[in-house]
């Protein structure tokens, strides 16, 4: 019988208590535990970036970390990124610039870009593609995905 290990973190602005397996990952824990099936599993070993997730303001592969890791920790998934049923101009721009195919890649890649233009609102196309760097697309190739994340950059210029 594996042991159980109680953990308390904030997801998405609420509190979450949930109960893992000390060798579960927090994207175990997300998907499987809480049931927050937006951040996707590619890989598995953290080279596609599918998993992505900001935890205490830095993005991490949520397949590396551990669920118990996330004890007193920050995180926003995919689900956190729209305000209620307003979509995040990311998400509107990867609909608009057909950004997407199978959409496995699509949450890490908004969470990854979030996070720059949260840092950098007006990131050259050099940076958008050093940022995106590890986050892998098999199906969409990577310009519309540019072009997406500068759209989105440009509108939330506009919003100011
Ligand atoms: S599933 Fe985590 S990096 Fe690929
Ligand atoms: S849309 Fe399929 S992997 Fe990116």
């Amino acid at each position: 019988m594996p042991t159980t290990v109680r953990v308390e973190c904030t997801i998405n602005d609420e509190t979450r208590e949930f109960l893992c397996e000390p060798r579960q990952s927090l994207l175990e824990c997300l998907r499987d535990v809480l049931g927050l099936t937006g951040t996707k599993e590619g890989c598995n070993d953290g080279n596609c970036g599918s998993c992505t997730v900001m935890m205490d303001g830095r993005i991490v592969p949520s397949c590396l970390v551990l669920g118990v890791e996330s004890q007193g920790s920050e995180i926003t998934t995919i689900e956190g990124v729209a305000r209620g049923s307003e979509l995040h101009p990311l998400q509107t721009a990867f609909l608009e610039s057909a950004a997407l195919q199978c959409g496995i890649c699509t949450p890490g890649f908004i969470v990854a870009a979030k996070a720059l233009l949260d840092r950098n609102p007006r990131p050259d196309e050099h940076e958008i593609r050093l940022w995106l760097a590890n986050n892998l697309c098999r199906c969409t190739g990577y310009d519309k995905i540019i072009r997406a994340v500068q759209q989105a950059a440009a509108t939330l210029q506009e919003a100011k």
